[in-house]
């Protein structure tokens, strides 16, 4: 079961931790992302990744945001719907992609898909504004519980590294305190591909931290993945050929022991 969140669970998160994405200003600039630079080097990789490990077309887009990750499934033929909290970002993925599913769900409660179940969960960002671990438990509880038998999670999260140093679409130079944060903790990182130069506050969660959470919410992972830049890729790098900015993981409900 889902534990309480301890001291050092909420440690260094303020007590009323605001999802960033819910404010117009970020959900216009979201909504015109697509695509760029670092950006690029997330979803690289995901089609191969995709179809290595998911068969069937049944799919849901956990923090679809302005709907830029969930077009980019139906792009690879799934069939998808988009989830999110942030009724700011659901309106734009609305208006943007008009015959588009996308529906409104509670903090941690994902009793709008009903009986509906999924060949493939796929989350890109979005529990990078997860705030506890125990809310991080309680959703991939909830989103392990949608799988069909053979169905499994791909979870997108920037690294913590990503928090560090310069890249071609963000910058962290101006925040050395990220550089103590540890699990839990609040970082800040500019966007820079976006007029909208306010930083965005995230939640750090290392490796370690999310094995953690994934073998409390029953989960084993399947494959992971931390892509760098190649110097064939359309961009120019800063860190990212040296440093991934992105963890890729591949999840399945854990095997019952002795089965
Ligand atoms: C950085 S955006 C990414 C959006 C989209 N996946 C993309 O790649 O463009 C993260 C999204 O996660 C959403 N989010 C955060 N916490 C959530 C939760 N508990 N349930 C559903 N969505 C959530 C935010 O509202 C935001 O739209």
């Amino acid at each position: 079961m889902p534990q309480d969140p301890s001291p050092s669970e909420t440690a260094g998160i303020p007590p009323a931790f605001a999802n960033a994405y819910a404010d117009e200003a970020r959900a216009d600039a979201y909504a015109g992302l697509e695509f760029p630079g670092t950006y690029y080097l997330a979803f690289r990789d995901v089609p191969a990744i995709l179809a290595a490990h998911v068969t069937g077309t049944a799919a849901l887009d956990f923090g679809c945001g302005a709907g830029r990750s969930t077009r980019f499934l139906r792009g690879l033929g799934f069939d998808v719907v988009g989830v999110d909290i942030a009724d700011e970002m659901l309106r734009r993925a609305r208006r943007s992609d008009p015959q588009g599913e996308y529906l409104r769900a509670a903090d941690d409660d994902l009793g709008t898909l009903g009986s509906r179940r999924f060949d493939l969960v796929f989350s890109a960002f979005t529990f990078d504004n997860v705030p506890t671990r125990a809310k991080k438990v309680t959703l991939f509880r909830a989103l392990g519980a949608l799988l069909r038998p053979a169905g499994r999670i791909v979870n997108l999260v920037s690294s913590p590294d990503i928090y560090l140093h310069e890249w071609a679409s963000f910058s962290t130079k101006d925040f050395p305190e990220n550089r103590r944060a540890e699990a839990g903790d609040v970082v800040r990182i500019v966007m820079l591909d976006v007029p909208d130069r306010r930083p965005v506050e995230d939640v750090l969660w290392p490796d370690a931290a999310y094995r953690d959470v994934y073998v409390q919410a029953g989960l084993d992972i399947v494959d992971t993945h931390r892509p760098l830049g190649r110097p064939t890729d359309p961009h120019r790098w800063v860190s990212e050929t040296t440093v991934a900015p992105w963890s890729i993981y591949v999840l399945r409900p854990a095997r019952a022991s002795g089965g």
